[in-house]
């Protein structure tokens, strides 16, 4: 992950705090109505961060302590674990996240044109969240739709065959506030 001096540490980014209440509810009651029928120890570490990420974008500090309490394991396994895997985001993503294939079959298809349109179209790099939080980019491994090649994914949506014209259309809707394609 490249990172970028203008943006928050992943301490800074952490801002749910864990017996903070939502509309009555803490972190703790939180991440165990998502724990669900998961029982405790390591075993149910994955499939609850998962769960996790999927509520909230990402994993912010205090659903680690939470999910340390909830698992019964220690915070250091459960930040070990969520900073190994790619898949696991510590800080909150931008509004609109674009992931772009760099697999082989779009590599050779037009992939880095497509990254570098991005990067210097919105200026955000691999791994980044521009400043005003709207856009979070992404270079990813193969999605398994080569066929499609090259392949890009805005907001979990999968767009096949973009070209650089495409791409200009998707960001160009993205900042005139419309929907994504
Ligand atoms: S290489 Fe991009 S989908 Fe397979």
């Amino acid at each position: 992950m490249i990172n970028s001096s203008a943006q928050k540490t992943d301490a800074e980014c952490f801002t749910v705090p864990q017996h903070t209440t939502i509309m009555g509810i803490t972190m703790d009651d939180k991440v165990k109505d998502l724990m669900g029928s998961l029982g405790r120890g390591r075993g149910s570490l994955i499939p609850l961060l998962q769960r996790v990420q999927s509520e909230f974008g990402y994993l912010p500090r205090e659903t680690v302590a939470a999910i340390s309490d909830a698992l019964v394991i220690s915070e250091s396994e459960v930040y070990g674990v969520a900073t190994f895997y790619s898949e696991f985001k510590l800080k909150k993503p931008g509004e609109h996240t674009f992931k772009v294939c760099m697999g082989t079959s779009c590599y050779v298809s037009g992939g880095g044109t497509l990254l570098s349109q991005i990067i210097r179209r919105l200026g955000v790099r691999p791994g980044e969240t521009t400043s005003d939080g709207k856009y979070s980019l992404d270079a990813v491994a193969c999605l398994g739709c080569c066929s499609q090649s090259p392949t890009v994914v805005l907001d979990d949506v999968i767009h096949g065959n973009v070209t650089p014209s495409t791409l200009e259309s998707m960001i160009s809707e993205l900042e005139n506030g419309s929907e994504a394609l």
